[in-house]
């Protein structure tokens, strides 16, 4: 069919598509970069990662509790007790070990009485804070702990300093915790729960800096005194080993107002006496970039990923600066820098209420959270409770919801992920991270965190930050037997991919499986994403 000279260039450009291809691949961004080595020593073991770290935060602010949360129970979506069973299954699943309630803001006008009693009782007071819309007190003390109980968590209340009295404070945790038949606590019987209710973690005023009254650092530090010394916890087994953990307010943020309001808390808890006492620090910081908050939560670009993944590495500077302060006075560590406000903070959505702080949660959005959880636990020994803001419908939140739909965020896949991060023990691991750039930001190529779980196994997690290429790892490990390492990995074919509720699984995790060939343990991550993976022997 063919004449000589005819299968003669045939044979040419089949050789040559075959070099073609073969540089092509070469040449493909993921393989023009180089590998990457890591090394973990599993016998080399730091702090334990605390569980709190991966904590939440739920605000009574848009529809982060009703709806969110509350729904009532006579409505038609699924409920017990008027907490909606879907979410309460989701965040089951993520192990959270702590909610940081009533706010926020709102704690510092939150007066606790209207949210106890018969629901039809209660009375309806304002959300000032965010968006001056009715509060019922529907949601009150009681639906918070069965809450919390059903989710599987422990409480972390907000007291409020701003606008209420230590007087206030000390009678809520009365009627909560007290065994014996205090008025107060047969108040609490008579409201359906006669036995006294387990508080873990007790948040002395928000941002008192701000909105929670703009004390200055001796002002509040008085109050603090007077608050940690009378707002007491009397649950019987709550006396000693399970204390109660009191946090202050700490600081918001870098610069020299920040600096002298830590240099004060801490100063003074060094020499503090027997009547007050100190557990937790707390800062607050959030990426912004710019305020009032400006970048779009989708449809953005590589120039705005790039710009707010460079702005989120800044947490690492801050929890540095603080630790070292705290080292100063508390060179112990017994108080632990609580993050207890933490996460993206885009404009709002186009339509929404700009007081319901609602955005959308991409793909960028997880790779945030990588970044922050890894600074945490690379800071185990210091930071030992955080709190993202927020856990439902508000800001970069794990769960949105539109009356009966519910759609789980690229966040919440992160920290379903590093589950098995919860209170494993840290393993530095080193590498060169090599470089992503883009416009004026340069960023670190990869991050990564290693982990002994309670049952010994090591687990990895790797964050690929370069959106454009793939990573190569090879991984050289000391003090564990490999064969093979498996897990999850998480991206997206945008850097701004959402979930939506026509769409809910366009970021969700995928199974990722890498083998021990020639005693080494190779693994490619993609671009933008996220992998967390156990060492199998
Ligand atoms: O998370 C939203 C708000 O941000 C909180 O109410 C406040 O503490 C912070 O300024």
């Amino acid at each position: 069919m063919f004449s000589r000279p005819g299968i003669l260039h045939l044979q040419l450009v089949a050789r040559l598509s075959l070099l073609v291809s073969i540089l092509a691949a070469l040449f493909a961004p993921g393989l023009l970069a180089q590998k990457i080595e890591l090394s973990v020593d599993a016998l080399k073991t730091g702090a334990k990662i605390d569980r709190n770290i991966f904590g939440q935060f739920s605000e009574h602010l848009g529809h982060g509790v009703y709806e969110g949360i509350w729904v009532g129970a006579d409505s038609a979506i699924p409920n017990t007790r008027g907490i909606r069973n879907d979410v309460v299954a989701a965040l089951k699943a993520l192990k959270v070990p702590n909610v940081r309630w009533p706010g926020g803001c709102f704690a510092d006008e939150y007066h606790w009485r209207k949210g106890i009693g018969r629901s039809d009782r209660r009375s309806v007071t304002l959300n000032p804070n965010w968006g001056g819309v009715v509060e019922p007190n529907t949601f009150g003390t009681h639906e918070f702990l069965d809450f919390i109980e059903q989710i599987g968590s422990e409480a972390y209340l907000s007291v409020n300093v701003g606008s209420g009295t230590p007087e206030e404070a000390a009678e809520w945790l009365e009627y909560l915790t007290a065994a014996l038949p205090t008025t107060l606590a047969k108040e609490r019987a008579a409201n359906g729960h006669p036995a006294p209710y387990k508080i873990a973690y007790l948040g002395i005023g928000n941002e008192s800096w701000d909105c929670g009254g703009n004390m200055t650092p001796d002002y509040y530090l008085d109050q603090l005194k007077i608050y940690s010394r009378f707002v007491r916890n009397f649950h019987p087994e709550q006396q000693e080993r399970q204390a109660m953990r009191k946090i202050a307010v700490g600081p918001g943020g870098n610069g020299p107002r920040w600096t002298e309001w830590t240099e004060t808390i801490m100063k003074a808890y060094q020499s503090h006496t027997w009547s007050w006492d100190l557990s937790g620090l707390s800062l607050h910081n959030y990426t912004v970039v710019k305020w009032p908050p400006a970048y779009a939560s989708v449809g953005f670009g590589e120039a705005e990923y790039a710009q707010i993944l460079k702005s989120t590495l800044e947490m690492e500077g801050l929890v540095s600066k603080y630790s070292s302060i705290m080292d100063k006075y508390d060179p112990q560590k017994k108080v632990a820098l609580v993050v207890d406000e933490w996460g993206g903070w885009y404009a709002p959505l186009p339509g929404s209420n700009p007081g319901f702080l609602v955005q959308q949660n991409s793909l960028r959005d997880a790779i945030l959270a990588a970044l922050n959880l890894n600074i945490f636990a690379r800071h185990a020994d210091r930071v030992r409770m955080a709190n993202i803001a927020q856990m439902i419908n508000v800001l970069q939140a794990m769960i949105i919801t539109d009356q009966e739909k519910m759609v789980l965020t690229p966040t919440y896949y992160v920290f379903k992920m590093y589950v098995p991060f919860e209170d494993a023990t840290f393993v530095p691991v080193s590498f060169n991270s090599g470089s992503y750039a883009h416009g004026d930001q340069t960023l670190p190529r990869l991050d990564a965190i290693a982990a002994k779980d309670t049952s010994g196994k090591l687990w990895l997690a790797l964050t690929n930050v370069d959106p454009n290429q793939r990573a190569e790892i090879e991984l050289r490990l000391a003090g564990v037997n490999a064969k093979s390492a498996s897990g999850e990995t998480l991206t997206a074919p945008k850097v701004d991919s959402v979930n939506t509720f026509a769409s809910p699984h366009t970021v969700a995790p995928e199974p990722f499986r890498a083998q021990v060939e020639g005693g080494k343990l190779s693994l490619t991550l993609a671009p933008k994403s996220v992998t967390v993976v156990a060492i199998e022997p």
